[in-house]
This record gives C-alpha cells, sequence and structure tokens, in this order.
C-alpha cells in the first residue's frame, strides 16, 4: 500500500486511531480527520510524519468539501476513505427529541454520503475503496438505539448503493458492522449492566479491540479484497450469527 493515500474521519481516538496506525504500518500515508481539535493534536502528534490532521465536521457539507480539495492539492490522489466518524446517544423512542435524532444523523449517516460523494472523483483515478463502519446495532435491533440502530442500519444499505453504482469505476464500497469495544463513544452509552449482558450474549464471550476492528478494516482497504464489494461483515465476535440466543437454550 505504499505511496497510497488514505482519509480516515474520527481518526482522533478509538477505532479510527487504530485503524490510521494500521494503515500507516501498511505503507499508507493518513489523513486525520476529527472535529476534536485536542485529542486530533495529541494523537496526530503519536503517529509521525505519515498522518496529516484535518480539523473538520463530516456533518458540514462546506467542511467535507474542504477536507477533499486539500487532499487533492496536498497528495494528488485519494485510494481509501474510511468513514468511521460516528456519535452515540442511547434513548427510549418517546424521549428521542428530533434535536437528538437529527445529532446521531447527521454525522453518523449524512457525514457518511457527504464524504463519499466529495471522494468519488478521486477514487475514480485511482480505483480506490470505501470502508464505511456501521454497528451490530444496525444488523440487530435492540432497545434506546432508536436513532443510532437506524443510522447504522442506513449505512448498511448506502454501502450496497455505493458499490452498485460505483462498481463500474472500480469503486469497492463494503461496510464493518463492530460489536462492542471499550472506546469513549461505548462507554459513555455502556452501563455495567450493558456490559455484563453484551459477554453473556456474544459466543466469544468478550468485547473486541480496536486492532480486531481495525484489522478488517485494513483488509477491506487491501488488494487482497479485490474482489470484495457491497459487503456487511461483522467484527462482533459471533453477536450477529447467535440467532435465538436465550439462555435457557445453552447447553
Ligand atoms: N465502540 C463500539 O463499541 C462501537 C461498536 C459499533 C460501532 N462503532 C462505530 O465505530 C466508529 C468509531 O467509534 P469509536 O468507538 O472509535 O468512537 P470514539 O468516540 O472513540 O471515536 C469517534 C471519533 O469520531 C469523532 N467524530 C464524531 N463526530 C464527528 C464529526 N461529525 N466529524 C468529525 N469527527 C467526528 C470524535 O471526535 C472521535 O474522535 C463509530 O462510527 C461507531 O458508531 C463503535
Amino acid at each position: 500500500m505504499s505511496n497510497q493515500v488514505a482519509v480516515v474521519t474520527g481518526a482522533a481516538r478509538g477505532i479510527g486511531l487504530a485503524t490510521t496506525k494500521l494503515l500507516q504500518a501498511k505503507g499508507m500515508t493518513v489523513v486525520m480527520v476529527d472535529r476534536d481539535a485536542d485529542a486530533l493534536t495529541e494523537t496526530a502528534a503519536e503517529c509521525g510524519d505519515t498522518a496529516f490532521p484535518l480539523l473538520r465536521d463530516v456533518s458540514a457539507p462546506d467542511e467535507v468539501e474542504q477536507i477533499f480539495s486539500e487532499i487533492q492539492s496536498r497528495f494528488g490522489r485519494l485510494d481509501c476513505l474510511v468513514n468511521n466518524a460516528g456519535v452515540a446517544d442511547f434513548g427510549p423512542i418517546e424521549q428521542t427529541s428530533f434535536e437528538r435524532w437529527r445529532t446521531v444523523m447527521a454525522t453518523n449517516l449524512d457525514g457518511v454520503f457527504l464524504c463519499s460523494q466529495a471522494a468519488i472523483p478521486a477514487l475514480k483515478e485511482t480505483s480506490g475503496c470505501i470502508v464505511n463502519i456501521a454497528s451490530i446495532s444496525g444488523l440487530r435491533a435492540s432497545t434506546l438505539r432508536v436513532a443510532y440502530g437506524t443510522s447504522k442500519a442506513a449505512v448498511i444499505q448506502l454501502t450496497q448503493q455505493q458499490a452498485i453504482e460505483l462498481g463500474e469505476f472500480g469503486i469497492r464500497a463494503n461496510c464493518v458492522a463492530p460489536g462492542p469495544v471499550r472506546t469513549k463513544l461505548a462507554m459513555a452509552v455502556h452501563t455495567q449492566e450493558i456490559i455484563d449482558a453484551y459477554h453473556d450474549a456474544i459466543p466469544l464471550n468478550r468485547y473486541g479491540s480496536e486492532q480486531e476492528i481495525a484489522n478488517l478494516i485494513a483488509f477491506l482497504c487491501s488488494k487482497e479484497a479485490s474482489y470484495v464489494t457491497g459487503q456487511t461483515i461483522a467484527a462482533d465476535g459471533g453477536f450477529e450469527c447467535s440467532g435465538v440466543g436465550i439462555p435457557a437454550l445453552r447447553t
């Protein structure tokens, strides 16, 4: 992947930061997009001279345009777009105000749409790829996730739309659906009760790590995945496939 350029959104911490470091280790230059100035400054410094921090909000159309025009003028190419920036807000349907709903959709869905659309001209030049980060909450419904789960299910469908429309340009689009990972995002909404319940429901009996999610993202960015497009792959310890996972049916 040397000489290639990737953009990772939400790169200042968590899964985005792990992905940045892994793509760098594979030889890529990584544009780290995030809207958290302090975190971005701190982590970009530890990522060295193949990391380029860009303080931008992916939910703002004008800022998204700037991201891709800056990439074009600075690097003249783009090989991979990792749409990772996300926010979580859990609450019952009746207590999810339109404002809370829109805040989740603005980053989780609008951000993916906007960044992907703005990246297409550059990705056409390189037959590049898009990797969108959804969630197991987009694959299986759950209480409290009316906005988050719906935004992630939409990202899964958006991935398929991108794959079928952009395939003729050699652009691949895939989606990763992570299970729970102990990041700031997850820990803000996972109580101890939720953590215990996840351990119980996940066949591998544990949370995943940022690195385990990054490994799948990097694979989908690589030439090893050259015939893979339109797919959503869960990295979730088996949670999605566990079907009727009720305790009374366990051996
Ligand atoms: N951690 C989990 O358990 C989990 C599970 C499933 C899916 N995911 C998804 O993985 C992705 C990464 O999550 P994480 O757990 O690493 O979260 P995180 O909170 O640790 O990191 C998310 C980063 O995105 C940035 N960000 C948020 N909104 C942004 C915006 N509008 N513009 C630019 N940057 C923005 C934040 O500042 C932060 O640095 C998200 O899409 C999340 O929904 C996480």
